[in-house]
């Protein structure tokens, strides 16, 4: 069983990318053989600043190390190391109906805020069913926003070899249980809306940002509902089921401050995140090893890439002098 999945380089991570994906991620790669890449080139579609998108890259890549990626068991490498996937998104594209892709959630939710969208943004699922069907990956672990665009890779497979015979492998989507991680204002957690708890921020900035976590005017000695409270849900993600229902328990019953809820948040994040900290400062600090890990990972999956890639030219009559 091969596991794939890709992380743009786009920003500073949140416990919401943690417990969204990089969590899955790791655990994986303890059962599967894993690739995960960083998607520089679809970062590309949003950031072209090459100094941001080059540290954006360098910093993923220590995230992911400091939490535990082990790159003797995944391969962990940049999208942009193996360039065979463009040239595999361009065959597709020529198998692949526009209408495929202008149904994409991701290009529709741009078009309708307005925004401006190259072509890039409107191919971008090409590419990922290109990072998808070049290493013949079984399994994807993605969140819930990104299932469409496994379904979409799973039509492209189908187009491709109903045409030039069985070539592809139809991957499928592996969903996380992790509910979506509310942000400190309750809405979904994300960078762009500013109301993120950052993975490996300064231990006070962190509490502060918690202590500032938007929670109902019930008053303290009225019981509460834990399941619409924005704190409650963070502890979850965090405490052990005894303590939580402990937790439930003392909501219900009226004479809890959210303040008290907030203090044993930061606690909890502190003893989970804090060690990391120093690790993290200590891969910083060692920047040729981590080129050493993603550039060896490289060169490892462009192997099994170009291996699918004869294939795939083979199978559709393109000749180059390799
Ligand atoms: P952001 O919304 O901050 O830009 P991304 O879209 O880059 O985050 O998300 C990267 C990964 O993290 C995706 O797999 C996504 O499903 C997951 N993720 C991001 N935010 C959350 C969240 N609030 N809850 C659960 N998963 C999340
Ligand atoms: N689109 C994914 C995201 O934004 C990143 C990604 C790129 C990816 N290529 C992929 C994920 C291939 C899984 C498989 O989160």
């Amino acid at each position: 069983m091969r596991v794939l999945s890709g992380i743009q380089p786009s920003g500073v991570l949140h416990l919401g990318n943690y417990f969204g994906a990089m969590k899955q991620h790791l655990e994986l790669q303890h059962e599967h053989e894993c690739f995960f890449f960083i998607a520089n080139y679809h970062s590309l579609t949003t950031i072209q600043d090459a100094g941001r998108l080059r540290q954006l890259t360098v910093d993923v890549a220590i995230d992911y190390l400091t939490l535990g990626l082990d790159p003797a068991k995944a391969a962990f490498f940049r999208q942009s190391d193996v360039p065979e996937v463009t040239e595999l998104a361009w065959i597709l594209s020529t198998v692949t109906g526009r209408g495929l892709l202008e149904r994409a959630h991701s290009f529709k939710d741009k078009v309708a805020k307005g925004l401006p969208v190259n072509m890039g943004l409107f191919s971008y699922p090409l590419l990922m069913a290109a990072d998808i069907l070049i290493y013949r990956s079984h399994l994807v672990p993605v969140g819930r926003d990104q299932v469409q665009h496994i379904e979409m890779t799973q039509d492209m497979a189908g187009y491709f070899n109903s045409i030039y015979g069985e070539v592809l492998v139809r991957p499928e989507p592996r969903l996380n249980e992790t509910p979506v991680v509310p942000g400190t204002d309750g809405q979904k957690m994300s960078k762009s809306y500013g109301n993120i708890i950052e993975l490996f921020g300064p231990a006070k900035a962190v509490k502060k940002t918690i202590m500032s976590i938007k929670t109902d005017s019930t008053p303290v000695e009225d019981p509460k509902d834990p399941e619409r409270c924005n704190v409650f849900a963070l502890l979850k993600l965090l405490a052990p089921g005894d303590e939580m229902a402990e937790w439930e328990r003392r909501y219900r019953a009226g004479g809890l401050g959210y303040g008290e809820a907030k203090k044993r948040l930061a606690e909890l994040y502190e003893e989970r995140f804090g060690p990391y900290r120093e690790k993290r400062a200590e891969w910083a600090a060692r920047p040729d090893d981590v080129e050493d890990v993603l550039r060896t990972c490289g060169q490892r999956a462009r192997r099994v890439a170009c291996e699918v890639m004869e294939d795939v030219r083979r199978a559709c009559g393109i000749i180059t002098a390799r």
